[in-house]
């Protein structure tokens, strides 16, 4: 990227339910076993929001967090961009929501929808606005609650997902720190592998998708399985080919916690050690598009990544579609960190 000027996170939060849902819990439900779970999918636990809560209350949660984090007040901000597969009603968008909460009186805002990929994209977007000068300050959440569209019958889908949020403040940046390269990518080919089949103008909600189960998502997983095991290896090569990096040089890579199969596998691909990728789908399952920033989060949060550093954040997810950033790490650590 050849901008006079990047971006950079400057401040990140986020929100986590405190409800867990084990697979012994999931034993209850379906026919499936802990065993199971674990060996095919790397996890243990996922968090479950209250009936009461919505998408953006977690998003709220977490802006707060995030905006408090980059001593940034709500009224500087420039523009809210909500990634989510889980929007608290088709419109208004829940980034405007989220926007009258905080009383962001500036802030254009808008909604990210490429499923678990929407965070990545929404950066992306950031990036663009903050690098062509239409914007100083940006809030960029990804938030979920994919337990409300998980059907709890369905043994394939049900193991997998979980609820939380996460949201960074991009600011601008010298070129060379921050974000330093972007690759989006989508296969609309893909599409019918991963839906929530109803509820737009297609098959507008009735009795008759309702009993179907059509407001619930659907997933051919052993298909998307093979699409993110060829995707995630292609975008992280070239996040990392257009910011003129070497893998070697990469010091973390931040991945889609979908399954730890699909990491060990991208892993194995690009010849890389497994101790560079992050890894927290253990302990909540794949939450879609607060999935990366989340993980970024704890990172941070945990001191694994220290101002300097080279990342590579890779995401993939329903369109289909895929999204991956080369990033020089630059915000300090908080007190406790490390
Ligand atoms: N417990 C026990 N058995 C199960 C379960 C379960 N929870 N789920 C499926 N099975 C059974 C199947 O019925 C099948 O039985 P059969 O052989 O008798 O037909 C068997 O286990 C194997 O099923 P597969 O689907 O082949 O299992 P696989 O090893 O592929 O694992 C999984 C399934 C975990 C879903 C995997 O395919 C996967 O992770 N795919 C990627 C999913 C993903 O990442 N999706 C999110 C994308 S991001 C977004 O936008 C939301």
């Amino acid at each position: 990227m050849s901008a006079v000027r990047g971006s950079t996170i400057v401040g990140l939060g986020r929100a986590i339910p405190s409800r867990i849902l084990t697979n012994a819990d999931l034993e209850r439900l379906v026919d499936t076993t802990d065993e199971w779970i674990f060996a095919r999918t790397g996890i243990r636990e996922r968090r479950i929001a209250p009936d009461d809560v919505a998408t953006s209350d977690l998003a709220y949660e977490a802006a707060v967090e995030a905006l408090a984090d980059a001593a940034v007040a709500p009224a500087d901000l420039d523009l809210i961009i909500v990634g989510t597969a889980t929007p608290d009603m088709m419109f208004p968008a829940t980034a405007c929501l989220l926007q009258e909460r905080l009383g962001a009186s500036r802030a254009g805002a808008f909604d990210a929808s490429a499923a678990c990929t929407s965070w990545v994209y929404g950066c992306a977007m950031a990036h663009g606005y903050i690098a062509a000068g239409m914007a100083e300050t940006v809030l960029v959440v990804g938030a979920e609650t994919l337990s409300k569209i998980t059907n709890y019958k369905d043994r394939s889908t049900c193991v997998l997902f979980g609820d939380s949020a996460a949201a960074a403040v991009l600011r601008p940046a010298p070129p060379g720190e921050g974000f330093l390269s972007f690759v989006l990518g989508a296969d609309g080919r893909g599409g019918p592998l991963l839906k929530l089949p109803a509820g737009g103008s297609r098959l507008p909600a009735s009795f008759e998708t309702v009993e179907r189960g059509q407001h619930f998502i659907h997933m051919n997983g052993r298909e998307v399985y093979k699409f993110a095991v060829r995707v995630i290896p292609r975008a992280i090569r070239d996040a990392a080919d257009r910011a003129h990096l070497s893998l070697d040089e990469v010091d973390y890579f931040i991945p889609h916690q979908a399954n730890v199969r699909i990491i060990d596998a991208a892993a194995e691909r690009l010849g890389q050690p497994r101790e560079k990728f992050f890894l927290n789908v253990e302990r909540y399952g794949n939450t879609s598009s607060a999935s990366v920033p989340v993980a970024l989060y704890e990172a941070a949060a945990g001191g694994r990544i220290a101002p300097g550093d080279l990342l590579i954040l890779v995401a993939f997810g329903g369109g289909l579609t895929w999204g991956a950033a080369a990033l020089r790490w630059t915000r300090p650590h908080r007190q406790g960190e490390r």
